[in-house]
């Protein structure tokens, strides 16, 4: 077994030493252990690197103030790396770097829920590798962000996979993994997704190049208002070698649960969470995208043992599909391209 610790920590130094004693006693010690000092003015920091002395597996951070968007992901596919992990994605610690660990430590809603980040990244390496094996020739990642499937998933040299992303993410990224190669033909291309115009000629071009080409966009329409969401669905589907949109999406219900608990954090890093369509996958529809599958999150968790105890219970209702605006509910939509969109 393999795991790691992450203990965000404020003015927590008498707890800490209670802590480490019972995380020396396990039989399994964690592979990493990093606390996170939030600021402590009673010597946590010097609690925790007495504690470091001498073990290298145990790291200290300090956090800086300020939240982002990007980073949580990567945090927990570094996670993912157990015996049993359903991915390995080995950039991802090096990519999330000291302040994703810092990030994810401030929110530990989000660690809780870290199973529908596991949970979406599989199912959506199950579409992609499905496509590819129906033959898709091009792979177009929406605000890739941080992620390394071109590095880490079994592909044919031959696809074609392109990364979409604002510039500074892509020069970061392009950075780190200067001395990576990936396993197929890897394009970055910075351009703002709300620039109609520049995302256009981008489509149009590679809507020409390729014939069967699968759109992946994860944590990003939900940062969409509904008015551009439309637009962006609509400018897709004008490509009919897009035949595929692979996307999360969210309830409005679960939304509401979002905003409460990691909106804020969200907000303050300018990246409000918004869009979570009544109408679930369907919202597609007039815009060309057709609904053709409906994974949720929290069944897939379960039934990849990702749930804790009382997740599981929960997992035991019926999954409503997104269709129920008033039921919380993530998931993975697959979207098909019907052609032009009902409405200009
Ligand atoms: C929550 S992250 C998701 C990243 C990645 N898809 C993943 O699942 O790990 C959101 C990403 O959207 C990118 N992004 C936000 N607004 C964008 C825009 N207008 N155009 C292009 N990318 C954008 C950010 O830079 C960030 O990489």
């Amino acid at each position: 077994m393999r795991y790691a610790v992450i203990t965000p920590a404020r003015n927590e130094a008498a707890n800490l030493a209670r802590l480490s004693a019972a995380i020396f006693a396990q039989t399994v010690l964690p592979e990493q252990w990093i606390v996170v000092d939030n600021g402590s003015t009673d010597g946590t920091a010097d609690v925790a690197q007495t504690l470091a002395n001498g073990r290298g597996w145990i790291r200290i951070l300090s956090v800086e103030g300020g939240s982002s968007a990007e980073r949580g992901a990567p945090v927990v596919r570094a996670l993912e790396a157990g015996i049993d992990a359903l991915f390995r994605d080995p950039y991802a610690r090096q990519l999330a770097g000291d302040r994703g660990i810092q990030i994810a430590a401030a929110m530990p809603f989000a660690q809780r829920h870290s199973w529908s980040y596991t949970a979406r990244t599989w199912l959506v390496d199950q579409v992609i590798e499905r496509e590819v094996q129906q033959g898709a020739d091009m792979v177009i990642n929406l605000a890739a962000g941080l992620d390394c499937r071109p590095y880490r998933m079994h592909l044919p040299a031959s696809l074609r996979w392109i990364e979409i992303d604002l510039p500074d993410m892509l020069n970061y990224k392009q950075e780190v993994l200067a001395a990576e190669r990936p396993l197929c033909t890897l394009e970055r291309v910075p351009v703002d997704l709300k620039d109609t115009v520049g995302r256009r000629a981008l489509f149009q071009r590679l809507g020409d190049e390729a014939k069967h080409v699968v759109v992946v966009s994860e944590g990003l329409i939900i940062y969409f208002e509904a008015e551009e969401a439309a637009k962006l669905a609509r400018d897709l589907a004008a490509h009919s070698s897009f035949r595929h949109w692979v996307t999360d999406l969210t309830s409005p219900a679960l939304l509401k649960m979002l905003q409460k608990t990691i909106g804020g954090a969200l907000v303050d890093a300018g990246s409000p969470l918004k869009f979570a369509p009544p109408e679930g996958p369907e919202f597609f529809a007039p815009y060309g995208w057709k609904s053709v599958e409906t994974h949720s999150m929290l069944h897939t968790a379960a039934k990849l043992k990702r749930l804790s105890f009382g997740m599981r219970l929960l997992s035991l209702l019926p999954d409503p599909a997104g269709r129920k605006p008033d039921k919380p509910w993530g998931g993975v939509c697959v979207l098909e391209n019907c052609g032009e969109a009902l409405t200009t």
